[in-house]
């Protein structure tokens, strides 16, 4: 449903909660009208009709009206009950992830924005989406808190550092639209813009097709699994000192003060950074941290390698040692390196 021609100066809709989200706006709008005019004309006629009319006149004293009082109180009270019911399920909607979705990593930082796709073609202050499709932004920030605005899509949310925000919409229109930095975050803020193009399925696979890309995120994270050196304590030999990383994405892990806690972004990322924060149980504190090692883009391709692997089975203790790190290409959904495992297990999950 549209009201555009209520405020013209509002950007086009152009998402799925775009709509909805105006509604709840002009309510609000309505509402604070209808108030403001009802106080002032009350405002008006009191004075007129209450106005002392002789010298020396003494008004009767007025002792309330019980009826009166408690409209006044219940209708805002039940109005108010509107706009949190509303408001709580525009935002339940909003951040609650879809369960499929094209996921697009996104980093702030002063004064830019990069995005990475799942197939890895990058991208500097431009978003190319296809229309129609559920879209995830998982972001983070390499130095302040920014904020990813993008009015046609009536999203807004903030990108901070250390931790991973996201954020999800459905483009329902193709296009170009503005994109912005919504937190003031130092000199060249009001430069840190760009635009999201919204095409055609098909057009957005040529987009996919004639950029270039290294490699995917996941390809990339088992290079640097392999270059940091990761895999020579995660392992699966007897002596290993670390865990294995197949099949632990997304799943509860024991620390070693009993508590659990999901392998997910946001815990695999402090574990990069800050090994000893929260130690499965068994495992020393040996492993050093890879903060100022590794950009959040790499941090990113690591958690993606590992969730690539997220459907395959540990292996069993005490495998030869030249054992290959097994490299997951979702594109080919095939293995690029030998795995132990039979094919079914070691088929990885489709993670986009
Ligand atoms: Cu980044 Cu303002």
């Amino acid at each position: 449903m549209s009201l555009s021609f209520l405020i013209p100066f509002m950007p086009e809709q152009a998402s799925n909660f775009a709509w909805e989200m105006d509604l709840f706006y002009y309510f609000l709008v309505l509402l604070t009208i209808a108030f403001s005019a009802a106080i002032g004309v009350a405002i008006f006629v009191f004075a007129i009709q209450y106005r002392r009319k002789s010298a020396g006149e003494i008004p009767g004293q007025i002792e309330g009206n019980m009826k009166l009082e408690i409209a006044w109180s219940v209708i805002p009270f039940l109005i108010t009950l509107v706009i949190f019911a509303w408001g709580a399920k525009i935002y339940y909607q909003m951040y609650t992830d879809p369960k499929e979705s094209l996921e697009i990593f996104v980093t702030g930082k002063q004064w830019m924005w990069r995005a990475q796709h799942p197939d890895g073609q990058r991208e500097i202050n431009a978003l190319h989406l296809p229309v129609g499709r559920r879209v995830k932004l998982t972001m983070t920030s390499e130095d302040v808190i920014h904020a990813y605005f993008i009015p046609g899509f009536r999203s807004k949310t903030d990108v901070v550092p250390g931790r991973y925000t996201t954020s999800w919409f459905e483009p329902t229109k193709t296009g170009t639209f503005h994109l912005f930095c919504a937190e003031y975050c130092g000199t060249q803020h009001s430069g840190m813009i760009g635009t999201v193009t919204v095409m055609e399925p098909a057009e957005y696979q040529a987009w996919l097709n004639n950029t270039t890309r290294d490699a995917t995120l996941a390809e990339a994270g088992a290079k640097l699994f392999a270059g940091l050196g990761c895999i020579n304590c995660h392992t699966g030999l007897v002596e290993m000192r670390g865990p294995q990383l197949e099949g632990v994405y997304g799943t509860p892990q024991t620390l070693d003060n009993g508590s659990k806690v999901t392998a997910d972004d946001t815990y695999l990322r402090e574990s990069i950074l800050n090994p000893n924060a929260k130690r499965v149980a068994g495992y020393g504190a040996v492993m050093p941290t890879f903060q100022g090692q590794v950009t959040e883009e790499q941090v990113v391709q690591l958690i993606a390698y590992i969730k690539s692997i997220a459907n395959m089975e540990a292996k069993p203790p005490a495998q030869p040692a030249a054992t290959p790190v097994p490299v997951a290409t979702p594109m080919a959904g095939k293995l690029a390196a030998p795995a132990p495992q039979p094919a079914t297990a070691a088929q990885p999950k489709k993670t986009q």
